[in-house]
């Protein structure tokens, strides 16, 4: 089979789609897969129509990427791609969507509100400690954390610079763990607990070497390890997902005797360098990195 590997693209999250998308197209040639790697800019249409690929990996992150646009793109050519559909990416890369989604799931989330970025920057929208993130971007762009006793709201919101979009997503902070787990098809893979000594898993933290740890199978009782892996499996579902995703999740075992375990949000097109999350989670479940590109690729459709 021939595949096209997708990758750069034109988000914030370019970079960490090239390292993505290198790593899978060296797995699948050693796999035996004839691969392109593809550069994707705005000729990618043009560029794929040449192709004429058997199937596209997209190892996007981002917008354009991850939002439904390049899947509506491959929908209308006729390839069959990897990871989520139109509509699932597009839930999922907007996070006041799939919150909705998930509540109307029964997934817990924490309390939120959207407001323009320079609202949010004038001052507090909600009682600190709480989190400001885009409502659609990725790899912790412009997130941040304001503390209980932060007089004031992030100044960082106001930079010229900023390409995150105009709406932004204030939501109540959960103390306690950070946890995740990806789903390949119908089953959980697993449940990691990701520790850093940054002040939270930001771009440092995922993409610095030693920037955090990752601890599979996590450390946490059984019985919420198990409803991690059933609320990422319903996550999944509730938007339609298809292939690989990961979702991410907060856990804070000093709230009541069961703790509380809210869900995030769910990444459609998770890292997928060798080191990630999800390959890491793919070996802990028994599938070499090789076996889960090729998995991929056979599940792929349009
Ligand atoms: N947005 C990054 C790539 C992730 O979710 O892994
Ligand atoms: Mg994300």
């Amino acid at each position: 089979k021939h595949v096209a590997v997708l990758m750069g693209g034109i988000s914030n999250e370019r970079p960490v789609s090239i390292a993505s998308g290198t790593g899978c197209a060296q797995a699948l040639r050693n796999g035996g897969y004839q691969v392109t790697e593809v550069d994707v800019g705005y000729d990618i249409a043009e560029v794929l129509r040449e192709l004429k690929p058997d199937v596209a990996f997209n190892a996007l992150h981002g917008r354009y990427g991850e939002d439904g646009t390049i899947q509506g793109v491959l929908e209308f050519l006729r390839i069959p791609y990897t990871h989520s559909g139109v509509l699932a990416s597009a839930l999922a890369m907007d996070k006041h969507q799939a919150k909705i989604m998930f509540k109307a799931a029964g997934i817990p989330v924490t309390d939120h509100t959207i407001a323009n970025r320079a609202e949010v920057a004038r001052s507090h929208v909600m009682a600190p400690p709480y989190v400001v993130k885009p409502v659609a971007d990725g790899s912790s762009f412009g997130v941040f954390i304001v503390k209980a006793d932060q007089s004031h709201p992030p100044q960082e919101l106001l930079r010229e610079d900023w390409n995150s979009g105009e709406e932004v997503m204030v939501e109540r902070y959960i103390p306690g763990r950070e946890l995740t787990c990806a789903v390949m098809g119908d089953v959980a893979l697993g449940v990691t607990e990701i520790i850093t000594d940054l002040s939270f898993y930001n771009y440092e933290a995922k993409y610095a070497h030693g920037g955090s740890r990752h601890v599979i199978p996590a450390e946490i009782q059984p019985k919420i390890y198990d409803k991690v892996q059933k609320m990422a499996l319903k996550a999944h579902a509730a938007l339609g997902c298809r292939g690989v995703s990961r979702s991410d999740f907060r856990y804070n075992d000093q709230a009541g005797p069961d703790g509380e375990l809210v869900c995030l949000e769910i990444n459609t097109q998770p890292g997928m360098t060798e080191t990630s999350l999800v390959p890491e989670q793919a070996r802990h479940a028994g599938h070499s990195f090789e076996e889960l590109v090729a998995w991929m690729v056979e599940d792929a459709s349009c």
